[in-house]
């Protein structure tokens, strides 16, 4: 009891922790994370949401060792993992001394604000996915491939979702997002039974370092399920601002009937300055079906997305599962396509979240 009492007297060992490039010192004390404790220390640590799933707070671990809450590998790719990446918001330093550095994205995106909206329209585009689109208070503007936070009062905690059309320059008034029906999912349930139509949303945005880097390389998009959205609203903002580059998009679906915004697509191929190829992979796609198309994992089409674009530096933009995510990367590390060439979006919802450790 004794031994009990002092331990709750006892100073908490406190860890020093520097990071670059801003040149801020904090300490962090007992299990507190990384981020949590630069944030107490006013240090302008890039963060969103704060539970490991959005990447926000990746940063690189020069010196020190620290305890994973969760593992950073549902998040990370391995190669990042391999080259001392991690998430500061899911990070207890284990050592005295700890070096960060935190590398700029370069996205040249307004801050994120706090903006109220409506469903204003709601469609299936298949039998699980829906395009919302939502009337907001004012005009909002983003980077092509950003997504937003979106709750609304009872709701237990935000949802992510990305940006499907093309931004305006003057902002949108009208977002919309390709939603996926997430089984027992509060949000997407409700949305799907029409429970959301005339309820006041509040959407927080924009947020993201996935977009289009500047540049003539080839482009190799890949999206599964609904991450789509992104690489449309990518796609579709090249082609207005008449980007001039080769670009082949794989999108892999489940079955034919999963295929969607296939219309979006050809336009964007017919007004596309440079070469451009579609390519739909259906991996459960029945044999008997009248699909002449790719069949198996979108993934095993890498090989033949890269043979249409040949060229060294092929740039990669990815938005899907977790899976999908990790062996894409994989497969594109071992064809020679560098680390920092490789830019994706891990969608994540309940059915895909790591477990605490
Ligand atoms: S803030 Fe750390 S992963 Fe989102």
């Amino acid at each position: 009891m004794v031994g009990f009492l002092k331990s709750l007297f006892r100073p908490k060992v406190k860890k020093a922790v520097s990071v670059q490039p801003f040149g801020s010192y904090f300490e962090v004390c007992g299990s507190e994370t990384l981020l949590e404790a630069a944030l107490m220390n006013d240090v302008p640590f890039p963060h969103n949401c704060t539970v490991g799933t959005c990447g926000a707070c990746k940063c690189r671990l020069i010196s020190g060792q620290v305890k994973a809450i969760t593992d950073f590998g549902y998040t990370l790719s391995k190669q990042e993992i391999e080259a001392g990446f991690i998430l500061a918001c899911q990070a207890v330093p284990l050592d005295e001394e700890t070096r960060l550095e935190v590398v700029s994205s370069g996205i040249d995106a307004p801050p994120p604000e706090k903006y109220t909206g409506k469903v204003a329209e709601a469609r299936s585009l298949t039998h699980d996915i829906m395009l919302v689109e939502i009337a907001l208070d004012r005009p909002l503007k983003y980077v092509a491939g950003q997504y937003a936070n979106v709750e609304y009062s009872g709701l237990s905690r935000a949802r992510s979702y990305s940006f499907a059309d093309a931004p305006d320059i003057n902002g949108r008034s009208r977002v919309s997002f390709m939603i996926r029906k997430v089984p027992g999912g509060e949000f997407t349930e409700a949305l799907h039974a029409g429970a959301l139509e005339g309820k006041e949303l509040s959407i927080d945005a924009p947020h993201g370092d996935f977009y289009l880097r500047t540049s003539v390389a080839p482009m190799v998009c890949i999206a599964g399920g609904s991450g789509l959205a992104p690489l449309l609203s990518i796609l579709e903002d090249a082609r207005k601002k008449r980007v001039e580059r080769p670009c082949t998009v794989l999108f892999g679906a489940r079955t034919s009937a999963d295929l969607y915004a296939l219309d979006q697509l050809d336009n964007i191929s017919k007004g596309w300055r440079g070469s451009f190829h579609f390519i739909p992979v259906l991996s459960h796609e029945p044999e008997d079906s009248d699909w002449n198309g790719a069949r198996g994992l979108v993934t095993s089409f890498i090989s033949d997305a890269l043979e249409k674009e040949p060229g060294e530096g092929a740039e990669f933009y990815m938005c899907g599962p977790p899976g999908m995510i990790d062996s894409a990367i994989e497969i594109a590390s071992r064809e020679g396509i560098a680390l920092e060439n490789i830019h994706y979006d891990k969608f994540t919802d309940q059915s895909t979240q790591a477990p605490k450790s």
